[in-house]
């Protein structure tokens, strides 16, 4: 309720302003300022109630001024029966050859219908040596009051008029005429000249008039009219209907009374007369004759249900099945009250149902869009063609398993930074944790051009069914992202470059292990080169891609430089691909790839597990920088001995240690065709590793047995603790075909 009125109030003053209420025919306005009837300018009697209210539109200015008299008129207001005038001030000022006092005092006087307003005014002086006086009349018959202010030094900014330098009093109620005066308070033996040389007197509207320090010298300037430059403050002053009450000007004079329909009077609290205001629910001018109009109270609709705009009211109506009782409740059928707050509870429930379903509904669409975008995603990365082919090789259906995304992201925690174990230009490289608790290594690739998604598809197919027990197993992948997703077996012991050249690993591998390992990676390799057709070339055989789990066994990876090379063609490349120090040195000059460029790579790893030197090291001096060739040359000049790393020398069999050493160097031979294969190479090995440990039992290389297609015969070793080692993961580029 409290709301209502409020907002009726808001409603009437700004209406009011809006409509000025004036007589058809009459001037509305004078510049600025609306002239509403009961005033009136010009000598159209019809305009204004009686001369009283008569004032005088003066358009030798621009804007025009309003004039009262002599006052010019700011603002009329019907509401609270106040007009504003400007008034000329009282000035007193001081020369030391004698006194101006010009201006030091003046009368005001209103017409009848008028009076100083008590309310809004205040009398006050200006000045450090000044004595003001106010009165009714110079005689002062009715009254005389006055202040007094002196100052001898001054701050500055605003303050308030506390009578240093400033004082103020109030006026009494009815006072139609003002008369002021000033004065010296000490005959000006005050040197008071030195701080001020005006006193100023005036009336001014105590809400417009804010008391400044500068005030004491420069205030006239500050408060000259816009439009003659004439120093006037603000005055504001009550008007009213005079000379009757409300009472007798209903009861003896009817024809004459003010206030017309819809409007009630009401007594002026300033001198005799009365005030007209439309009544509550009206709005408009209550002098005129339909003036006072009802108020369309629906537009700001103050119901809780529906608004039906009333003569001076509106009515309520409830929702069906309740009917209003007043303004703020309703009754349901039953006769049971129910408050506005359960009936606003009720619609916010409907509210909240209304958006929970629609985000509900928004939901299920953006999970339809998500599911049209994973398999836009599954058909483009060839997904359709995988699970083709997968269906025809039947059995290996179960070893490469199609991840979905979510199974993905839940086993890395949704690719949680702390999961990362290795990064290269070739992707990023996960450790993940499927729900069985299995751990896998998961790669999410850089950019692949879809046309190379056929070749994707078919290194999948390849690698999925390469199942040796020394080369890095592919579970499976995930083709419902954007760039496709390869799971690996998760290799936990770090890469032979590590156990080799690493100072935590040093001399962690014994040359018995070196030599498995080296047979185990020969035997790897002479796999994917004889096992699949066309051959496989892996084109980065270096120590920091193979990998060693728990029990150091040799697992080789990252096939991201691989080619598959048919058989019958000499595979020319365009982009020259490998590790500096591993690289084949006519691979360099011909571009020709053959399998002989990784029998190359795999004689450097010997050389490296014989010497535990790096394969390229600027530490070491220029002829020494490339291990391959300074091992070479090394054994030209028959200092084969003097290179080999010292546990390697020391455990060693220095026939054994020969052989080694003699079948790296045919590996490193400059003419690919002079060189081993690489199912020669993993033979001879083998048959030495087999010589050291057991040289009386014969047996066959188990490792060079080819399983394409084939998983009973595999047998991995668990492998899949936890560790951060693994760093290179695997997408096959291959052009078979070409
Ligand atoms: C108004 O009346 C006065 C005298 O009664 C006359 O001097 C003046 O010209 C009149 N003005 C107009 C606008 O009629
Ligand atoms: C308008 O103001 C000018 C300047 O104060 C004055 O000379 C003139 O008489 C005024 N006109 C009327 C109609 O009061
Ligand atoms: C006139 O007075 C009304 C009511 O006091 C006020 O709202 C309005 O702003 C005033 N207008 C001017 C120009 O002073
Ligand atoms: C004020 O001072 C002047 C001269 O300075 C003197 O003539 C006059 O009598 C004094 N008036 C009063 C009331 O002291
Ligand atoms: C009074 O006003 C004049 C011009 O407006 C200005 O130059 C002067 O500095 C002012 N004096 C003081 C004391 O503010
Ligand atoms: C108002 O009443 C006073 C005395 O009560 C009288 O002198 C004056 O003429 C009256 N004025 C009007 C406009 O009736
Ligand atoms: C307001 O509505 C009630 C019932 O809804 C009706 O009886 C009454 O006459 C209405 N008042 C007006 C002024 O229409
Ligand atoms: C409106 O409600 C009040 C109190 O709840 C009750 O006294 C009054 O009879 C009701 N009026 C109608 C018209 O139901």
């Amino acid at each position: 309720m409290a709301c209502s009125v409020l907002l009726h109030l808001i409603l009437l003053t700004a209406s009011a302003s809006a409509f000025p209420g004036t007589k058809p025919g009459c001037q509305k306005s004078c510049g600025e300022v609306s002239i509403p009837y009961p005033f009136g300018v010009g000598n159209d009697t019809n305009c204004f109630r009686d001369s009283e209210f008569q004032l005088v539109c003066n358009i030798s200015y621009h804007p025009p001024v309003l004039m009262y008299g002599d006052f010019p008129v700011l603002n009329i207001s019907l509401l609270s029966g106040e007009m504003t005038l400007q008034t000329k001030i009282s000035e007193d000022c001081y020369y030391e050859n004698g006194k101006n006092s010009a201006d030091d005092s003046s009368i005001k006087t209103l017409s009848d219908a008028f009076r100083f307003s008590y309310t809004r005014n205040k009398f006050t002086a200006i000045g450090c040596d000044t004595i003001a006086f106010m009165s009714d009349t110079e005689l002062a018959t009715i009254f005389g009051s006055g202040c007094i202010s002196w100052c001898l030094n001054t701050e500055n900014g605003e303050r308030s008029c506390d009578g240093k330098g400033c004082c103020q009093t109030e006026i009494p109620k009815n006072l139609e005429t003002f008369y002021m005066s000033l004065d010296s308070f000490s005959n000006y033996t005050n040197s008071r000249w030195k701080y001020t040389r005006c006193s100023y007197a005036f009336l001014a509207d105590k809400e417009w008039f804010k008391f400044l320090e500068s005030d004491i010298w420069n205030f006239s300037k500050r408060i000259e009219s816009n439009f003659d430059k004439v120093p006037r403050t603000q005055v504001v002053v009550d008007w009213a209907i005079r000379n009757q009450s409300c009472k007798e000007a209903q009861k003896v004079d009817p024809a004459s009374y003010a206030c017309k329909e819809n409007s009630h009077c009401s007594d002026s609290s300033n001198g005799p007369g009365y005030l007209c205001y439309c009544k509550y629910g009206y709005q408009g001018n209550p002098y005129l004759p339909g003036g006072c109009q009802d108020i369309n109270e629906c537009i700001n609709n103050p119901c809780k249900g529906l608004c039906t705009n009333t003569p001076g009211s509106y009515n309520c109506s409830c929702p069906p099945g309740t009917h209003a009782n007043g303004t703020t409740d309703c009754i349901s059928s039953s006769g049971k009250k129910i408050p506005m707050e359960r009936l606003m509870l009720g619609i916010s429930l409907v509210l909240l149902f209304l958006v929970i379903a629609s985000s509900w509904m928004y939901w299920g669409m953006q999970k339809r869009k998500l599911t049209e975008l994973k398999r836009k995603f599954f058909q483009q990365n060839g997904g359709l063609l995988l699970q083709q082919k997968l269906s025809s090789h039947e059995c290996s259906l179960e070893r490469t398993k199609i991840f979905t995304s979510e199974e993905l992201k839940a086993a890395t925690n949704n690719y949680e930074e702390s999961r990362i174990i290795g990064q290269g230009g070739y992707g990023v490289v996960y450790k993940g944790i499927l729900p069985d608790n299995k751990v896998i290594a998961i790669k999410k690739a850089k950019v692949i051009e879809s046309s190379q998604i056929d070749q994707f598809i078919n290194e999948v197919l390849i690698l999925s069914q390469i199942n040796h027990r020394n080369v890095v197993k592919l579970l499976g992948c995930c083709l419902e992202t954007e760039l496709p997703l390869l799971v690996y077996e998760f290799i936990s012991n770090g890469t032979l470059f590590e156990h080799i050249h690493d100072e935590q690993y040093k001399c962690s591998v014994s040359w018995a292990n070196r030599l498995r390992i080296a047979s185990e990676t020969a035997g790897a390799l002479a796999y994917l080169h004889s096992a699949a057709s066309p051959p496989i070339i892996h084109r980065d055989v270096k120590s920091a891609n193979i990998l060693l789990d728990e029990n150091n066994i040799a697992k080789v990876s990252d096939f991201g430089a691989s080619r598959l090379v048919p058989l019958d063609q000499v595979q020319l490349t365009t982009l020259i691909q490998g590790t500096l120090g591993y690289l084949d040195p006519e691979y360099l000059l011909t571009s020709q790839l053959t399998e002989k460029s990784d029998v190359y790579s795999f004689g450097v790893i010997l050389v490296e597990l014989l010497t535990g030197m790096k394969a390229l090291s600027f530490d070491r001096p220029e002829e020494e920088r490339n291990l391959a060739m300074y091992f070479v040359s090394s054994m030209k000049e028959n200092r084969m001995m003097e290179i080999l790393e010292d546990r390697v020398a020391h455990e060693g069999n220095i026939e054994q240690l020969r052989e080694v050493a003699r079948l790296a160097k045919r590996c490193l031979q400059l003419n690919g065709d002079e060189r081993p294969t690489m199912k020669e190479v993993a033979m001879e090995l083998e048959g030495l590793r087999r010589l050291q440990m057991h040289p009386w039992i014969e047996q066959n290389p188990e490792e060079t047995e080819y399983l394409l297609g084939d998983p009973s015969k595999s047998s991995i070793n668990g492998g899949t603790e936890c560790d951060d080692s693994l760093r290179n993961e695997v997408i096959l580029s291959l052009e078979g075909g070409r």
